[in-house]
């Protein structure tokens, strides 16, 4: 399998304080990757750094077989690479249909027929955006809000869709119903990489699983055998 995104020996961290700490990775083109690790692991520092939104202060990233470290987080989603962001991030003051238009900002061809058409798309995999298409972002559950933020995402066609916490606050059936549709965008053709806290969830979903304490990472392996590893689970995921 060839690598989509690439990360080797990444520092990075806000001003004086260092959150990670030589941190490499690789997620392979078609792959569900999960990157588990408690609270304050350094989770979301990694996808700020990846999306461009943190500048890291050494090691390099490489997606598509282009360097991206340092790139405009708008000139990254352009290249494929997009996120649904830890707390969905949803403008509540604007209607669904208007927050998926948003997702649509960096793509190339910004014509009504490619958008509406990204529409239908995000439709289709949610028919319960569909239904709430004109409602409030901020009159949805938190379910409907997640699927609001990956819809988003999808807007940019992403070649990798990147999930901060997907399943946290949500009720196990809605993550159930998330995960299903997850794996028909995964189908299409895109690679997903899904973060969580919740360990069960991301090692049931994903094909490998990369995890992460105190800013680095501290084993990568494939999801089966971690799942079945049950000192593993003790000592790193608290299981
Ligand atoms: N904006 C920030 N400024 C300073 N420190 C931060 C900021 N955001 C997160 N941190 C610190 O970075 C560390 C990792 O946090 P985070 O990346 O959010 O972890 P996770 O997503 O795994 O829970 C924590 O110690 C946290 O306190
Ligand atoms: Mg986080």
């Amino acid at each position: 399998m060839t690598e989509l995104l690439q990360i080797e020996n990444l520092d990075a961290g806000y001003g004086s304080i260092q959150v990670l700490r030589d941190v490499s990775l690789s997620v392979r083109a078609g792959e569900i990757l999960a990157v588990v690790g408690a609270n304050g692991a350094g989770k979301s520092t990694l996808l700020r750094t990846i999306s461009g939104l943190i500048a890291p202060t050494r090691g390099q990233i490489r997606f598509a077989g282009r360097d991206i470290a340092g790139r405009s987080s708008a000139e990254i989603v352009g290249l494929g690479l997009t996120q649904a962001p830890e707390g969905r991030r949803c403008f509540s003051g604007l209607s669904v249909e208007a927050n998926l238009r948003l997702g649509a900002l960096r793509r190339p061809d910004k014509s009504s027929a490619v958008i509406d058409a990204g529409l239908e798309q995000v439709y289709g995999y949610f028919p319960r955006l569909r239904e709430r298409r004109n409602q409030l972002a901020g009159t949805l559950s938190g379910g409907e809000q997640q699927m609001c933020a990956i819809g988003r995402a999808l807007m940019a066609q992403p070649k990798l869709l990147i999930i901060d916490e997907l399943s946290l606050g949500l009720a196990p059936i809605i993550v159930a119903e998330l995960l299903h549709i997850l794996e028909a965008i995964h189908e299409s053709g895109c690679t997903i990489v899904l973060v969580e806290q919740d360990i069960s969830v991301a090692l049931n979903f994903s094909d490998r699983a990369v995890v992460m304490q105190s800013g680095r990472v501290v084993l990568t392996g494939d999801a089966m055998s971690l799942r079945s590893d049950d000192d593993i689970v003790r000592t790193y995921l608290g299981g």
